[in-house]
């Protein structure tokens, strides 16, 4: 039997402590979404610049170097496990850099799914490249894919479109990294900005929407689904964050701090301007998770 390590009192955000390729195998329920951010095995010793300053690349355990052939193995089981928690018109969203995401994207279609676009997110205060002999690093890879080729996918056009301006939205997307409001509740070595999950929970879901992480780590992904009334289970391994997961979203019991994070977040300003123009379909009940 599961026992989550923390739910929200109106249970529409549930974490889990442990191994995500254990924990999906231990029940039953099928989301509409699923955003992923796994380890894109970087942790190698190497250096980088923060803040003006030298520091190690190493993430953690989790994060360590593995080989082109452990690295395939990993990124098909996963992918195979989430699969079968997706509802069959469902879509994921996986991130990674050119280490993983050429990995993952052979996975996808190894495993039947059917990969919509790659988003290219152009950083746009990337760090410095610290031994000056390559292009400075500042882009991430997002694949979207939905699970069918033959189902089709709930895509948010018309919003999209508004929020940029009345022109179709392009798949390369220019947000800044991570800002240090985001850290109030600590550090995570990879935290991914809310403005950038805001986009991908409005483009793909619906209010009332069930969203998995398998990756949670700081659950970027559920702070983005509780601001935009969709429900949310995250997994990590690792217990400090969940910690930090759970200051997150503890913060949004009041309703100040969700009107001022909503408020920093441009996309979901531009949906409140123009909430007469462009509705959010209503709340659909999938149910509940299953402990
Ligand atoms: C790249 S980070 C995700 C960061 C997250 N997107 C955020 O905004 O905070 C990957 C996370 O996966 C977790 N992790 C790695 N292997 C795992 C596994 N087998 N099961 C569950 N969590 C795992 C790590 O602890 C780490 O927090």
């Amino acid at each position: 039997m599961i026992t989550p390590y923390y739910k929200s009192v109106n249970r529409d955000f549930t974490l889990l402590h442990g191994d995500c390729f254990e924990l999906l195998r231990e029940f039953d329920f099928k989301f509409n979404c699923i955003f992923a951010d796994p380890p894109y095995f970087l942790s190698n010793g190497g250096k980088s610049i923060q803040s003006g300053e030298i520091v190690s690349v190493n993430k953690g355990d989790w994060d360590t170097g593995k080989s082109p052939q452990e690295i395939m193995d990993f990124n098909r089981e996963w992918l195979g496990l989430c699969r079968e928690k997706l509802r069959d018109n469902g879509t994921i969203w996986i991130s990674g850099t050119y280490h993983n995401i050429f990995s993952v994207a052979n996975c996808l279609t190894e495993l039947g799914y059917k990969i919509l676009n790659v988003v290219t997110w152009v950083k746009t205060n990337p760090p410095p490249n610290f031994s000056c002999r390559y292009f400075t690093y500042s882009t991430e890879f997002i694949i979207w894919a939905r699970k069918c080729a033959s189902k089709p996918h709930y895509f948010n056009y018309e919003l999209m479109r508004k929020i940029n301006g009345n022109k179709q939205m392009k798949d390369v997307w220019f947000l800044p990294a991570i800002a240090p409001w985001e850290k109030a509740h600590g550090k995570h070595p990879t935290q991914k900005p809310l403005a950038l999950l805001s986009r991908i929970v409005l483009a793909s879901t619906q209010p009332g929407d069930w969203i998995l992480d398998p990756f949670c780590g700081s659950s970027t992904t559920g702070i983005a689904a509780s601001l935009l009334g969709r429900r949310f289970l995250g997994i990590d391994r690792e217990m400090d964050f969940l910690e930090i997961s759970k200051g997150r979203r503890e913060d949004l019991n009041r309703q100040d701090s969700v009107s001022q994070f909503r408020s920093k977040i441009k996309d979901i300003q531009e949906m409140e301007s123009m909430s007469s123009v462009v509705c959010e379909d209503p709340l659909t009940d999938y149910g509940d998770l299953p402990f």
